[in-house]
């Protein structure tokens, strides 16, 4: 159920299309997400699941504002994102990304990287920037003697950790998590993950935690949404969609989950069949060619998010 007074987020009729651009070609429209609707409450994680090139970055990208949207509604505590100035935007809603060491400065020692939201944002003085880094560094638990270093010197964890830093300075109330462990080793992983949860508790955050390994975005995640091409498939509490899941994408994902740390390693999600082309979107339900239940009206339109067993599931033949 819906309650409006623990939103933090909602994302309404949410279009996201790039233009593909080549020499001497008619320009063609890529759909990275069509009508995305969905809601954050205060303190929940909302798991962000699909195969590669579902549109999980995308959608990350849009909700930070480092991409435009195309159509769409997108409220940060009831107010409108264009109406929301970016010195608040930004105190309100940061993001992680997958790869710490490319989104880190190589040329910046970690202290500076750690200040420079705090020095671009605020008016706050060297000293208390100082103070505030180091606090910060030990929450995330870097050691104090690490403010001086730079980012090639820190393992992949203690860069994510420094990552988490920089992401934490503003005090804003949603992280945007996209892949925020993948790039790490599965004994590390779950480190970063419980520091995760602990930073969730002390802080009051929100958490957009985009990943395509099951097992952690069940470990993560309050409620769950699930792509497909571009599209919410179903969207329910954890329980729901772990333990009846109901769309057959959401179902053959569960299946195919690699289960063991060493298929993990190979990190990819399988499912059988080939992923249609998001620039050649078949007119109907996007996953009737790989569906093991699809029926001829499959084919003809796409199906709408519809609650069946109180959850919204978009699929002709789940009830
Ligand atoms: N800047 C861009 N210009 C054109 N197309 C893009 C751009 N960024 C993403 N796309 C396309 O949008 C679709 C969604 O990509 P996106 O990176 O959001 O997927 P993803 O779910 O994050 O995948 P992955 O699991 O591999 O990270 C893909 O078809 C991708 O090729
Ligand atoms: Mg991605």
């Amino acid at each position: 159920m819906r309650d409006l007074s623990k939103e933090i987020l909602s994302v309404d009729a949410l279009h996201k299309t790039y233009d593909i651009k080549k020499l001497f070609r008619p320009t063609l429209k890529l759909k990275a997400l069509s009508d995305i609707n969905f809601h954050l409450d205060k303190k929940e994680t909302l798991g962000i699941v699909g195969e590669s090139g579902c549109g999980k970055s995308t959608l990350a990208k849009v909700l930070t504002k480092l991409e435009p949207r195309t159509l769409g509604e997108i409220n940060l505590q009831g107010i409108k994102y264009d109406e929301i100035s970016s010195h608040d935007f930004h105190s309100k809603i940061q993001m992680v990304f997958q790869d710490p060491y490319q989104s880190l400065n190589p040329r910046k020692k970690a202290l500076d990287i750690i200040a420079d939201p705090l020095r671009i944002n605020t008016n706050t003085s060297a000293n208390e920037t100082r103070d505030l880094v180091m606090a910060m560094m030990k929450k995330v638990g870097l050691r104090e003697e690490f403010a001086l270093r730079y980012p090639h010197h820190f393992s992949g964890g203690q860069r994510q950790r420094l990552g988490i830093a920089r992401a934490l300075m503003l005090r804003p109330e949603i992280l945007i998590l996209d892949e925020p462990v993948s790039a790490l080793d599965v004994s590390i992983q779950a480190q970063v993950l419980n520091l995760l949860l602990e930073l969730q508790e002390e802080f009051k955050l929100s958490y957009i935690f985009i990943s395509h390994d099951l097992e952690v975005v069940q470990h993560m995640s309050d409620r769950i949404l699930v792509m497909y091409l571009g599209r919410v498939v179903e969207y329910g509490s954890r329980d729901q969609i772990f333990n009846n899941p109901l769309h057959p994408y959401t179902k053959i994902l569960l299946e195919s989950a690699p289960k063991t740390h060493r298929e993990k390693s190979n990190q990819a999600i399988t499912v059988k069949g080939e992923l249609p082309s998001a620039l050649n979107l078949p007119k109907g339900c996007a996953f009737e060619p790989r569906c093991p239940f699809a029926k001829p009206g499959c084919k003809e339109s796409i199906p709408l998010l519809e609650i069946k067993q109180g959850r919204e599931v978009a699929c002709f033949e789940a009830h």
